[in-house]
């Protein structure tokens, strides 16, 4: 009867190289995986980097401001949060093209300001602050007019980027070098 020579079996070595094996195919699936996931997932994560949000289409807007309430998220290192902001959009004339989007955000302190189409203002309960329809001061304590964000107008449809803001500090600049109109 033949006997097996097992004199050079050496189990803790075969379950190293078992392990070693299993590590190499582990990595040999990664690295042709994150290349072909990354491709997958890539629109996604283009959108969460460029922040657009839809407004919605174009021919729904008239030259009265209309409200958006939109969400969108923010990163800040690895920390991702979703915020809620209030944005007025409008046509800048009746048949015009051009639009014009502004916050809502009141630049005394920050509270909301609301549009108003009877009074034809935005009002800020907080402090009485008063803006005319471009956002212009006409009243109460805001030190400059409402900001406005840059439109971008796709396929007949409304984007904002809403980390991307316009302070309308330079009035005479950006109002079209019609001026402050600020009486109060
Ligand atoms: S926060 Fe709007 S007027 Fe003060």
């Amino acid at each position: 009867m033949n006997k097996v020579d097992l004199s050079g079996y050496d189990p803790k070595r075969r379950a190293f190289f078992r392990r070693g094996l299993m590590l190499l195919s582990g990595l040999l699936a990664a690295l042709v995986g994150i290349p072909a996931i990354a491709f997958l997932i890539e629109p996604l994560v283009e959108k969460i980097r460029s922040n657009e949000v839809e407004l919605g289409p174009i021919e729904e807007l008239t030259d009265r401001p209309r409200k958006y309430v939109i969400r969108f998220m923010t990163q800040t290192g690895w920390v991702k949060s979703e915020k809620v902001m209030t944005l007025y959009a409008r046509r800048a004339a009746p048949d015009s093209d051009e639009v014009v989007v502004m916050s809502n955000i009141c630049t005394h302190l920050g509270c909301p300001a609301r549009w108003e189409d009877e009074n034809d203002r935005f009002f800020c309960p907080c402090h009485d602050g008063i803006y005319d329809i471009e956002g212009r001061v006409i009243g109460g304590p805001p030190p400059r007019p409402l900001d406005r964000l840059k439109p971008i107008v796709r396929d007949g449809y409304l984007f904002v980027d809403p980390t991307d803001y316009i302070h309308q500090i330079d009035e005479e600049k950006l109002l079209g070098g019609k001026g402050s109109t600020e009486e109060g």
